[in-house]
């Protein structure tokens, strides 16, 4: 070997080992990996390049004039996953705590403008102090930078974070820009500001875990949309969750030829809903029906529980499923559970994922803590998504489908292709205990036997309204179905859709109900 080669083995090698050996082995301790072991697990085995590893920060404050570590606390590069090409970087805590500084910012920068022009999904894997503070506002300007690519990219490729340690500050507002956030159990945390500060500002006593960690994140702020148990089962999460997705918006999502039949026999739909309306059942059980073996990727699974929002394939076409849940809080729409959904047809659509809508919902949520927290903006949020939605929509209506939760749910009227009902389907602006005593308040009020009276009502309402065949007369259902039918129609449905043409008026951008 020549000197300059030893030269450069060796800086390498300084590198590689990020803020030294005591550092790393901290790290380890924690149960977390390196930046490096962690690009290792992600990227598909020897497809990994490395740019910019010997890059150093110039800043001569606070002493860091001696302490220029190569790489500046950050891994970044390209390879492939599962044979396409993806950009990612991976923050080092063992350098500088993985805090952002001047040239730690244009690393990241580079890797997501490359990702950005070459139309390829990008993959943050955060493990930071947030903003370092030896370079002051320098470092500030690193993060804008950052934010406004992050934006940029928004809908154009997909980008994945992964928080696999500490996020303060600046940290963590790049991962809320972008599509989905993953965590890690007992070592990843995200707060705007830490638990001293929230002491001395708040007088609140909590620890790091509660306030951001990342059950916090995943249950009570839907900050995270899935959580893992270690470092390897979330990067293998972000793996599988780019085979639903396409390399950018230009593209569709792959189909898979080989479609493994679902974990189950399409007759059993029939036994699955309970002959009492009011009683719950499973939505994930329909789910597990209807798709392919094994395939359903929840989003947002602890999250505003009475919907369900997941990646799915149904005869190898990989769709985005939206669910009312009736097994929890029986499906209502509420505040949390609209934004959850909104924000996920949202990037469906914008990927070109089909969305299967899979509907029993009683209505939104009423009550004083819902409105005065604004359920009607909120509620806007899913509707302006299903309207904005130009990807294939098919929509089943397995039991109830009242009021205005009826339009929202991706109904014929806001450009739903395929619209199918069950036959124990209940079409109408409300159930029928509601509507009769709206209807027949008077009657009722002076009746001598109140109960038989209400009772004969509501027989006659459930005989009218609560059906599927009075929307099937107006042509909003598409077909009357037996559910053992449905997986075949949706996949034949989805076929048929796969060349849908469908533009909105031009715009710069409309105006989400935020
Ligand atoms: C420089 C930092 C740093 C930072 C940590 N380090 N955070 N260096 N800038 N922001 C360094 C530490 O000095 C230490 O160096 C090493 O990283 C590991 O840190 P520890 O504190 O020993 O680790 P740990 O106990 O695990 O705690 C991790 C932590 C804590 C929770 C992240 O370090 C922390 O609270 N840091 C500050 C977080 C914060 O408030 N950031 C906000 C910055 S303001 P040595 O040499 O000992 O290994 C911001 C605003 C941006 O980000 C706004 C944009 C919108």
């Amino acid at each position: 070997m020549t000197d300059r080669h030893s030269d450069l083995d060796h800086r390498r090698r300084e590198a590689s080992l990020g803020g030294g050996k005591s550092r790393i082995d901290r790290q380890h301790d924690q149960g977390k990996l390196t930046a490096r072991e962690r690009v290792t697990v992600l990227l598909d085995e020897k497809s990994f390049v490395e740019l910019g590893q010997l890059v150093r920060h110039q800043s001569t404050d606070y002493g860091l004039a001696d302490q220029r570590p190569y790489g500046d606390g950050v891994v970044t590069g390209y390879g492939t996953i599962h044979g396409r090409p993806v950009y990612v970087y991976a923050q080092d805590f063992t350098v500088f705590g993985g805090s952002l500084g001047r040239a730690h910012a244009s690393k990241i920068v580079q890797i997501l403008d490359l990702a950005l022009q070459n139309g390829a999904p990008i993959i943050g894997l955060s493990d930071s102090g947030g903003a370092r503070i030896q370079e002051g506002v320098v470092s500030l300007g690193g993060y804008a930078d950052i934010f406004l690519k992050n934006t940029l990219a928004s809908g154009v490729i997909p980008q994945i974070s992964a928080i696999m340690g500490p996020c303060a500050g600046g940290a963590v507002y790049s991962p809320a820009i972008t599509d989905l956030v993953f965590m890690v159990q007992g070592t990843s945390y995200m707060f705007v500001t830490g638990p001293d500060v929230v002491h001395s500002v708040t007088q609140e006593e909590v620890t790091a875990e509660d306030l951001g960690g990342a059950e916090t994140h995943a249950q009570r702020s839907g900050v995270a949309h899935a959580v893992y148990p270690n470092d390897v089962a979330c990067l293998e999460a972000v793996r599988a969750v780019l085979n639903y997705l396409p390399q950018n918006c230009e593209e569709q999502p792959a189909i898979h030829t080989s479609a493994p039949s679902p974990a189950g026999y399409p007759s059993d739909l029939d036994h699955l809903i309970p002959e009492n309306p009011n009683k719950p059942y499973d939505m994930h059980e329909v789910i597990r029906l209807l798709v392919d073996r094994n395939s359903f990727f929840p989003v947002h699974d602890r999250f505003a529980r009475n919907l369900i929002c997941g990646f799915a394939r149904m005869g190898g076409h990989a769709v985005g499923i939206v669910a009312n849940q009736p097994a929890h809080l029986a499906g209502v729409l509420d505040i949390d559970a609209s934004i959850k959904g909104a924000r996920f047809v949202r990037f469906c659509d914008a990927f070109n994922l089909p969305l299967v809508t899979l509907e029993d919902v009683p209505g939104f949520l009423p009550g004083t803590d819902q409105e005065w927290r604004g359920i009607i903006r909120h509620g806007a949020k899913l509707l302006y998504a299903f309207c904005e939605a130009t990807v294939p929509k098919l929509t089943v209506i397995t039991r109830k489908a009242y009021g205005g939760a009826y339009d929202v749910m991706s109904s014929k009227h806001i450009r739903g292709d395929l619209n199918y009902a069950w036959p124990n389907a209940e079409i109408a602006v409300m159930g029928a205990k509601g509507a009769i005593r709206i209807l027949h308040r008077a009657e009722l009020k002076q009746a001598a036997d109140r109960a038989s009276l209400e009772e004969s009502f509501t027989r006659d309402y459930r005989e009218r309204f609560s059906n599927p065949y009075i929307a099937a007369e107006h042509g909003y259902i598409d077909e009357v179905i037996y559910p053992q039918q449905t997986r075949e129609r949706l996949i034949r449905g989805l076929n048929m859709l796969r060349n849908k043409v469908l533009t909105n008026p031009r715009k710069k951008h409309g105006n989400l109900p935020l």
